[in-house]
């Protein structure tokens, strides 16, 4: 069956030979790319709509996104290291769960990657309109969010935006740079990453002495949360899971790295566990410092961790922070776009979409026909959508991808038990079934809305899949090539 037929690990293995890349990157390299495109958006600008959901529970809410994460990223390692190459989980998909499977995770990827970008440009323009309007130049209410997102007028009545011009322009933005051929530079990364890691720090440092035990009381005021109901702690969970996505760019890294054996697993799990004790401490800062009750003013904010250190008095270092967010998040949506466009790539590649996706361009070598289509298409959702509907979006995406990996993990153990596994997945066997229920809890805490996309979205992969990809899959081409020459 088309649906099922695999790409094996050897010839996976053997076509990216044929494309060496400089080994450039060590597992100090990987650790800050993973930071890069880890913080962002979700600690920075997500926090606020964790505490709407979920009041002060969200720290709860943030401490379970972190376990699924920390449980996925444990076995993502392995097999990033079997299979060390830059397709991600679509590729392992390929050679573990067969073509249809390795489609409807590339489709889903799509989501991850792609609208990812578009909340990221949102949050980052909560924070530049955020500054613009501190030094009297704010653009006009309407130009600040989409129409489907709401603006609260001078009077304190609720509209709709209009169109939200800074996230569709640096969504743009950021395409030109992929296209002429910016991309994962390392130290460009680097100084982002300390500026980030020197905001959050100066967060934590300014927030900490002002925590007080009143601010969590009540702890859970939408209680836990039931499924689709997308409130509570565990609604809040699958929002705020939005923030740890990115620790697999890593992955994608893969080929351009020395030693990947090593050094993958250790840039995948070294960057999260660092994003993660940051997280639970600005958390747990922010909650105690403001008090995190649903409807109140942190809830509202679009830049909560300004807004907070504004509130305790620290005005300047408010504004500075707000700073750090507006210079460092461009580089979140590079790191997003540029793993949407290397996953097309691959699939384009495989014959799955056509191959105008895979052409590159004669003098800035980068694939800019897909770094186009995805950047407009980026730009219009950012217009248009809510951060947090977006972050949504893309967990339900993420979601999906992560659980696949973990069965197809455990599926490899079983059906390839003496591959060589560079990296072994301690108690696979107790964390393998954490991880996917960990996935799945997530997936179905998720609003109602939300899912619906999903289904909408995944029904809509399954007719592209049996319409086209499965008549111009190169693998097909090559399996029917290899039965008509018997
Ligand atoms: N984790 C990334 C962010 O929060 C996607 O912006």
């Amino acid at each position: 069956m088309d649906f099922l037929r695999v790409k094996t690990l050897e010839s996976i293995l053997a076509s990216a030979e044929k494309r060496p890349l400089k080994r450039q990157l060590n597992a100090f390299h990987l650790i800050l790319l993973g930071i890069g495109a880890v913080i962002g958006t979700g600690i920075f600008v997500l926090t606020a709509v964790a505490a709407n959901k979920a009041g002060p529970g969200m720290l709860l809410s943030f401490v379970i996104a972190g376990i699924v994460c920390m449980l996925t990223a444990l076995i993502y390692a392995e097999i990033a290291a079997m299979v060390p190459v830059s397709g991600s989980a679509y590729t392992y998909s390929y050679a573990v769960l067969g073509e249809g499977v390795a489609w409807m995770v590339g489709w889903a990827l799509i989501l991850e990657y792609a609208i990812a970008a578009g909340a990221v440009a949102v949050g980052w323009s909560g924070y530049m309109n955020g500054i613009l309007r501190e030094a009297g130049l704010g653009l006009p209410l309407t130009l600040t969010a989409g129409p489907a997102d709401t603006i609260t007028l001078p009077d304190g009545s609720v509209a709709s935006g209009g169109f939200n011009l800074l996230a569709f322009l640096v969504a743009l933005f950021v395409t030109w740079l992929l296209v002429i051929g910016t991309s994962k530079s390392a130290k460009f990364t680097g100084v982002l990453v300390v500026i980030k890691i020197i905001a959050l720090t100066a967060f934590i440092v300014l927030a900490m002495p002002a925590v007080e035990m009143g601010n969590f009381e009540p702890m859970l005021p939408n209680g836990w949360g039931t499924p689709l109901s997308g409130v509570g702690v565990l609604g809040a969970a699958a929002s705020i899971f939005f923030a740890y996505v990115g620790f697999d760019a890593v992955s994608t890294a893969a080929e351009e790295t020395e030693n990947p054996q090593r050094n993958i697993p250790i840039g995948l799990i070294g960057s999260l566990f660092i994003c993660t004790v940051f997280y639970l401490l600005v958390a747990y800062a922010a909650v105690g410092a403001a008090g995190a009750q649903p409807g109140g003013e942190l809830s509202a904010s679009r830049e909560p961790l300004a807004f907070i250190l504004r509130q305790l008095g620290y005005e300047s270092i408010g504004n500075w922070v707000a700073l750090a967010a507006v210079l460092a998040l461009p580089s979140v949506i590079l790191m997003m776009i540029y793993g949407q466009t290397r996953i097309l790539f691959n699939m384009s590649r495989d014959g799955l979409i056509p191959a105008r996706f895979s052409e590159v361009h004669p003098r800035f070598h980068t694939p800019h026909i897909v770094t186009m289509a995805t950047g407009v298409a980026v730009a219009i959702f950012a217009a248009i959508f809510p951060v947090d509907v977006l972050a949504d979006i893309s967990n339900s995406g993420t979601l999906f991808a992560f659980l696949v990996v973990a069965i197809g993990v455990m599926v490899l153990r079983k059906s390839q038990p003496h591959h060589v596994r560079h990296f072994r997945t301690p108690f696979l066997w107790v964390l393998g079934p954490l991880a996917a229920a960990g996935c799945l809890l997530l997936f179905i805490s998720l609003g109602s809305y939300t899912i619906k996309l999903f289904f909408a979205w995944a029904v809509l992969g399954l007719l592209v899949y049996f319409f086209y990809s499965r008549h111009h899959s190169l693998l097909g081409k090559q399996i029917l090539g290899d039965i008509n020459a018997n």
